[in-house]
């Protein structure tokens, strides 16, 4: 079932795309050349190796079918002047080229006019080298090819040329050089590269001449870091079909003109800090409007209604004043994607509508202040996503909205409300449905689609059991039910599912025992079942669970013994079974890599006994890596389409993480009865950010070692046994921000400097013998006098510290844009605009593809 929607959603993409149909006018000149035809083709074919494909061209690679026993102008993607037989086009796009010595074919194909080379991994070619390979190029296309390094301006000589893509080469640098530009021009895309610098007036922003030039087609400017208002006057644009500006800084109001272009088809200015009002559109050639993520206020132009062949606009993230109604939207019997999210919305018709956006697919009204379900929606029998998100309506979902698109919704999103009731989730291949943090009451709805893969009813007062029909919904891998009253056993057959990979069933009133027979092979990843009344034994099927990454049992009444047998579970990051009976010694590992990707361990509020298990703290490899931030960054577990949330006590304060950073890293093992010395070992684990021991029988000294975990933010000790000094060593915990050495024996000074002149005498009350700021006590002669650090400590730990620190990490594009990767992004963030961004990426590839056909087309014809 799963596949099917993919697929649902990538014809709606591509319909999507397809609709905009871009006509490019390219008049390539085919004047003669003179290279030597073949012989420097075959060289350079054998100059290439094939790398691993990036595109989805089927016809790669191209130079497979070079036939050397024919003439070089019958090869694909080679193209010849018919008369004199010379190569003047070359297209490589797409062929899963790598390109290692490309300077030799530079030196021979001097008089080419066309080179195409989409994606071809020229990561080992120097970029000057292309940029001046003849005054007669006029079509250069090098999109996603891996090009690095800097373009020197004197060698960036292409006076000739009309076609320039460098798109997505996000290592190239280079400024832009400053001849004119202008003459030639038609096609320019710099976008996703690290040029730089000022644009040259011929075609700089914003002189206006680049507004002005009579023949430009398509202009994208998107993500740079370009500033200012856009230019007041425009002369000429009669032919300019796309205009993409988003991403950037641009600001002010939008210029009249912008709103007269004759033959504009897609504007896309998202993400910038335009200002002021809409204008009135006074051309009907628009199909896709998207101004998101600015500051516009004012009305929806009532103009709007005009613009017959719209099929996509996305105005969200603005502060607009929209009134939705009939006499605006009557017309746009071509809409298919409607996005007024952080907007205000409210509606005007009455109810008796027919007919209304026949076309719509996807309607977003995400916190937009409307406190009701809009009608119109009653005739939109295509509909894939609504989403009515964190709105103001209230009350029941009304039964008619089960009738919309009954077969085709596939996404809907009525979290944040306040709705009372929903009896059924009627819609037949419904593949997600989030009706989180909203007042519903009643029993489990009832699921009648196997196509359901994503369902939140968080935070709602839904009661009764969880019925075994859920299990009906075979698709599912994503069941958040927290925060309810729901009862009763928790349905066996959810743990024999194999497509689960997040079951968060915490705060609810479950009881009787966990089910015991978790499927072999199973896909979960986050068993959440914190806060129930659950009891009896730990399921030893869990190890069948080898993908669980987060498992979280705490606050229940499980008795059983600690669940050493889940040490195998190579992902297991989260180990949480606080306040329940577990109980007895927790003994040594019985694997060679036990438990070794946790870092959550929180053991608190049990029986257990024994000594601190020191042969796990050996082991504990993430726990140890104080490198792991710095690969990882500010990332955060989970996935795109569900963040990972869970309850911890933080320094000191019992709190739930809405999102867990990788770097988290804690142990818990406080009220219980551990007995004996702290280990030294423990100073190993230096990507700890807290350690609580507190409320057990530890006794002797507290080791120096502590001193190593410079990443320690809580360290709590507290009501155990502790006896003689705190170690000089703590200084260097330069993190930490709470301590609690209370109700212990500790004696001697307190340590001083750093963060202890910061802790009060609350971090030491009940330790009598200690003597000191911040504790009233003096020390006298005897106390006072105490070795300073050990030099050769305090070494090891800058070591440690040298370098330390957060590096962004900057996540590349590949070559070309993968398109699953791209759909996974579509699916999960219908967010905007990062997935329009990508669309329009994707959009590009597709539009110059056909370009480059067409290009051809007319080349063949004039031959
Ligand atoms: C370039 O062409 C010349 C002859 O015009 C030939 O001698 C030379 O080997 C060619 N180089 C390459 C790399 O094909
Ligand atoms: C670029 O072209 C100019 C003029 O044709 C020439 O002087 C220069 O050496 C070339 N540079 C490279 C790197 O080929
Ligand atoms: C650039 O070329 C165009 C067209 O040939 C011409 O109209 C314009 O004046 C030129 N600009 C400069 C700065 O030379
Ligand atoms: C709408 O699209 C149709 C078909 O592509 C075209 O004939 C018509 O001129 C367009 N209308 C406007 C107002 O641009
Ligand atoms: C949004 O517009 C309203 C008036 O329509 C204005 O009062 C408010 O300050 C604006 N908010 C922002 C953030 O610009
Ligand atoms: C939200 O809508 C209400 C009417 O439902 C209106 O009174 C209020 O001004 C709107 N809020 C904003 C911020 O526009
Ligand atoms: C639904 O909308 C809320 C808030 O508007 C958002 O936080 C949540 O991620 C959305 N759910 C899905 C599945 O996209
Ligand atoms: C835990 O289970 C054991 C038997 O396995 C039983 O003796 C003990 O009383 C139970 N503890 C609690 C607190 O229920
Ligand atoms: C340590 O654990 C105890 C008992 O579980 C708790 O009360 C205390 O707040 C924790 N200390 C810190 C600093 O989190
Ligand atoms: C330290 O721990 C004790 C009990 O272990 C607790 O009473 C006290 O509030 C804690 N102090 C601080 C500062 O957290
Ligand atoms: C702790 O410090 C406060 C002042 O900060 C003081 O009033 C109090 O008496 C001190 N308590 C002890 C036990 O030293």
């Amino acid at each position: 079932m799963e596949s099917f929607t993919w697929k649902y959603l990538v014809f709606y993409l591509l319909t999507l795309l397809l609709h905009s149909q871009v006509s490019f006018p390219s008049s390539f000149s085919s004047s003669l050349s003179s290279i030597p035809p073949c012989f420097a083709l075959l060289q350079f074919n054998k100059s290439f190796s094939i790398s691993a494909s990036h595109c989805d061209d089927i016809n790669y690679p191209k130079t497979a079918s070079w036939d050397e026993s024919k003439d070089c102008c019958s090869w694909d993607g080679v193209e010849c002047d018919k008369i004199t037989g010379h190569v003047i086009s070359l297209d490589l796009s797409c062929s899963s080229l790598y390109a290692p010595v490309w300077k030799r074919l530079v030196d021979n194909l001097t008089q080419l006019k066309e080179l195409l080379l989409d994606s071809v991994d020229m990561s080992s070619v120097r970029p000057s080298s292309v940029m001046n390979l003849s005054s007669s190029m006029t079509t250069l296309s090098l999109p996603f090819c891996q090009l690095q390094g800097e373009i020197e301006d004197n060698n960036f000589h292409l006076p000739g040329i009309q076609i320039l893509i460098l798109q997505g080469n996000k290592d190239l640098r280079g400024y832009f050089p400053k001849y004119n530009w202008t003459s030639s021009l038609k096609f320019l895309d710099f976008s996703s590269t690290s040029f730089s610098g000022e644009l040259p007036d011929s075609i700089g922003l914003l002189p206006s001449s680049l507004f002005s030039m009579p023949k430009l087609s398509h202009l994208d400017l998107h993500e740079n870091q370009l500033v200012g208002p856009l230019p007041n006057r425009v002369s000429g644009l009669l032919d300019l079909n796309s205009l993409f500006l988003q991403n950037n800084l641009l600001n002010g109001t939008l210029p009249s003109w912008l709103f007269t272009l004759p033959s504009l088809v897609k504007l896309i200015m998202a993400d910038n800090q335009f200002i002021g009002e809409i204008d009135e559109f006074k051309s009907n050639s628009l199909q896709i409007i998207v101004m998101g993520d600015n500051k516009l206020h004012g009305p929806l132009p009532r103009s709007i209604s005009r613009l017959v062949n719209l099929t996509y606009l996305d105005l969200s993230l603005n502060n607009l004043s929209i009134m939705l109604e009939l006499e605006l939207f009557s017309k746009l019997i071509n809409l298919q994607d409607l996005d007024f999210s952080y907007n205000n919305v409210s509606f005007n018709f009455n109810n008796n509508i027919t007919n209304i956006l026949p076309m719509l697919q996807s309607l977003s009204l995400r916190s937009s202040n409307i406190s009701e379900f809009p009608t119109f929606l009653r005739t939109t029998p295509n509909l894939l996503i609504l989403d009515l998100s964190d709105n103001k309506i209230c009350g029941q979902v009304p039964i008619w909205l089960g009738d919309v698109a009954r077969d085709s919704l596939s996404f809907l999103n009525l979290s944040h409300n306040f709705l009372t009731s929903i009896d059924e989730i009627p819609w037949k291949n419904i593949f997600s449905v989030d009706l989180h943090d909203n007042l519903l009451q009643g029993p489990f709805p009832a699921l009648r689609a196997p196509s359901l893969a994503y369902l939140w009813i968080s935070q709602n007062n839904f009661i009764g059991e969880i019925p075994s029909l859920t299990c009906k919904a075979s698709s599912l891998e994503v069941l958040d039910l927290s925060h309810n009253k729901f009862s009763g056993m928790i349905p066996k057959c959810l743990v024999h599912s194999v497509s689960l990979s997040v079951l968060d069933l915490r705060m609810n009133n479950f009881h009787g025992t966990i089910p015991t027979a978790f499927a072999k092979r199973n896909k979960l990843r986050n068993l959440n079942l914190n806060g129930n009344q659950l009891e009896g034994l730990l399921p030893r099927s869990l190890v069948n669970c080898r993908d669980l990454e987060i498992l979280d049992v705490g606050n229940n009444r499980i008795n059983d013994t600690f669940p050493y047998w889940l040490e195998g579970l190579p992902n297991l990051q989260v180990l949480v079974i606080r306040s329940n009976r577990f109980h007895g010694h927790i003994g040594n590992p019985t694997t060679k890599f036990p438990f070794s990707s946790l870092r959550i361990l929180d053991l608190s509020n049990n029986e257990f006994s024994g000594l601190l298990p020191r042969k796990y703290f050996e082991y504990l490899k993430t726990m140890m890596d104080a490198d792991q931030g710095r690969e990882v960054g500010l990332t955060y577990m989970g996935e795109a389409y569900y963040q990972d949330s869970i309850m911890v006590t933080m320094k000191g304060m019992y709190i739930e993480l809405e999102r867990i950073l990788i770097v988290f890293t804690t142990i818990d093992l406080s009220n219980n009865t551990f007995r004996g010395e702290m280990p030294k070992i423990i100073g190993k684990l230096k990507s700890l950010k807290g350690l609580n021991f507190s409320h057990n029988n530890l006794t002797g000294y507290i080791t120096p070692s502590l001193g190593n975990l410079t990443n320690l933010e809580w360290l709590d000790l507290s009501s155990n046994k502790l006896i003689g000094e705190i170690p000089m060593s703590l200084v260097d915990l330069t993190s930490l921000a709470i301590l609690n050495l209370s109700q212990n024996q500790l004696t001697g000074p307190i340590p001083s400097g750093r963060q202890f002149n910061t802790f009060t005498n609350d971090s030491y009350t009940g330790n009598l013998g200690l003597c000191g700021y911040p504790v009233s006590r003096t020390c006298n002669n005897h106390e006072a006098k105490r070795p300073p650090p050990s030099t050769l400590q305090h070494k090891d730990i800058l070591g440690l510290e040298n370098g330390f620190g957060w590096k962004a990490v900057s996540i590349g594009y590949g070559c070309g844009v993968i398109f699953g990767m791209f759909m996974g992004y579509l699916v999960f963030k219908i967010g905007k605009p990062k997935w329009l961004v990508r669309m329009v990426e994707l959009e590009q590839h597709i539009m110059l593809r056909r370009l480059k056909k067409n290009a051809h087309r007319r080349h063949g014809r004039r031959n």
